[in-house]
C-alpha cells in the first residue's frame, strides 16, 4: 500500500519483506553517499539485511547503544562528528534504520547537518511505523527534558516493512497499539473497537488506518499550532510520567496512563458523558498495558513547566468528548493541577 504526501512532498511505502522497492529507490540516487543509522539490538538483528539492502553503494553504518538514553547531545554530536570527518555533503543522505529513537535524532541530525541533508526512514518498531516516521518532528533529550532540541523536518521516503515486527517483542508491539488506541479516541470508533475485540492483529490495516488518521491531523498545521495539537492527546501526562519514571515506562505505555486519566477528568468535568476511561482500561489489559502510574502531583507539575505546548503561560490540552471525538481546551498550570487531580481517582 502507498500514501503520497502531497503537501510535504514524501511517499510512504507499506510492504512485508520487500526489499526491491527500497532498492529502487536507494538506486534512484545512487550518486550519493549513504549514513545508515542504528542501534546495537537492530543492527545484532538485521546486520546482513542492511548490508544486502545496501550492496554496491557507497555508505556507512553508525550505531550506538539502543534506548531513550541515546537520544541525547553526546550521541548528536558524535553522530555529526562521523559526517563531518566522512565527508559527507549536501547531496547525501541519512537513512534512519531503527525504532522511534533511532528516527528523532536521526531526523535532527538530517534538518541540521549542513543545515539539511536528505532523509530516508525505515522504521522497525510498531511505534516508528505507525507515528514517528511520518509527520516531520525530529528531536533530542535534554536536561532529562523529552524533546527539548528538535526540528521539523520531512524524510524524502519513509519505507515501511512490516516484517520486522516478527522480531520485535511484545512490549514493544504493545507500546506501538497504546498510541493506535490514542488514535481511536481521536477520531475512529471503530479502530477501538477492532483492537478491542480482534484476536490476530491485522498489521497493514491498522498500519494503514494509523497514518491516514495521524497525516489528517499533520495537513495544513505541520508546526503543531492547530488541529495537530490533538495528537498530543494524553501526551501532557504521558510525557511527564515517562520522564519521572526514569523511562522505565515506554512512551506508548506513558501516553497510554495519560489518555485514562485525560478521560476520568473529561467525564468528572461533564466534558463526556461516559466515564469511558473504563473502556479503555478493559481495552489496555487484554495486551498487558499498565493503567495507572502513581506520582506527586507537584513533582510532574515540576516537569510539565517546561512542556512545548505552554504558550504564555497556559497550556492547550486535549480532552476527549467520546472515543472517536476530542476538544481543545487552554488550561492554566492552576486548571491543569486540578485536572491532573480529578484524573487521579475513579468516582
Ligand atoms: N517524532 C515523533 O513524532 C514521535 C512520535 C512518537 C514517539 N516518538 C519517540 O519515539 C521514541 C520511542 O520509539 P520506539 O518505541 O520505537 O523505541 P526504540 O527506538 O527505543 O525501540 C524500542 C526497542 O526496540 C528495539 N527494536 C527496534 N526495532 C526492532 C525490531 N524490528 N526487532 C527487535 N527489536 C527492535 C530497539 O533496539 C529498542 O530496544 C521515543 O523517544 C519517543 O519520544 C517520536
Amino acid at each position: 500500500m502507498k500514501i503520497q504526501v502531497k503537501d510535504n512532498n514524501y511517499s510512504i511505502n507499506i510492504v512485508y519483506k520487500k526489499d526491491d522497492d527500497l532498492n529502487k529507490y536507494l538506486r534512484e540516487n545512487s550518486d550519493s553517499k549513504f549514513l545508515v543509522i542504528t542501534d546495537d539490538n537492530v543492527l545484532s538483528l538485521y546486520r546482513n539485511r542492511i548490508q544486502s539492502i545496501m550492496d554496491g553503494k557507497n555508505y556507512f553504518i553508525y550505531s550506538f547503544p539502543a534506548g531513550e538514553n541515546s537520544k541525547s547531545i553526546e550521541t548528536y554530536t558524535n553522530i555529526n562528528k562521523f559526517l563531518s570527518e566522512k565527508n559527507f555533503n549536501r547531496g547525501d543522505k541519512i537513512i534512519a534504520f531503527g525504532g522511534g529513537v533511532v528516527g528523532d535524532i536521526s531526523g535532527f541530525v538530517a534538518s541540521s547537518y549542513l543545515r539539511g541533508i536528505g532523509f530516508i526512514s525505515i522504521p522497525t518498531t510498531l511505534l516508528s511505523m505507525i507515528d514517528s516516521s511520518v509527520g516531520g518532528k525530529n528531536g533530542i533529550n535534554f536536561l532529562n527534558l523529552k524533546n527539548q532540541i528538535g526540528s521539523f523536518y520531512f524524510p524524502e521516503y519513509v519505507h515501511i516493512d512490516y516484517s520486522f515486527l516478527n522480531t520485535l517483542d511484545k512490549r514493544n508491539i504493545n507500546n506501538g497499539l497504546a498510541e493506535i488506541f490514542k488514535y481511536s479516541v481521536l477520531s475512529d470508533r471503530e479502530l477501538f473497537d477492532y483492537l478491542k475485540n480482534t484476536h490476530e492483529i491485522d498489521y497493514e490495516k491498522i498500519i494503514y488506518k494509523s497514518l491516514n488518521i495521524k497525516l489528517s491531523f499533520v495537513k495544513n498545521d505541520e508546526k503543531d499550532r492547530g488541529n495537530r495539537q490533538k495528537l498530543n492527546l494524553g501526551h501532557t501526562l504521558g510525557h511527564g510520567i515517562e520522564s519521572i519514571s526514569n523511562y522505565k515506562l515506554n512512551h506508548g505505555e506513558s501516553i497510554g496512563i495519560g489518555t485514562i486519566f485525560i478521560a476520568r477528568a473529561s467525564y468528572k468535568m461533564g466534558i463526556s458523558k461516559k466515564d469511558f476511561s473504563k473502556d479503555l482500561i478493559e481495552a489496555f489489559k487484554k495486551y498487558n498495558l499498565p493503567t495507572h502510574f502513581d506520582f506527586d502531583t507537584d513533582e510532574i507539575l515540576e516537569v510539565l513547566k517546561h512542556d512545548k505546548k505552554i504558550n504564555k503561560n497556559m497550556i492547550n490540552e486535549i480532552f476527549p468528548v467520546k472515543i472517536g471525538e476530542v476538544i481543545n481546551k487552554k488550561l492554566t498550570m492552576d486548571e491543569l493541577r486540578e485536572v491532573i487531580e480529578l484524573g487521579k481517582t475513579n468516582g
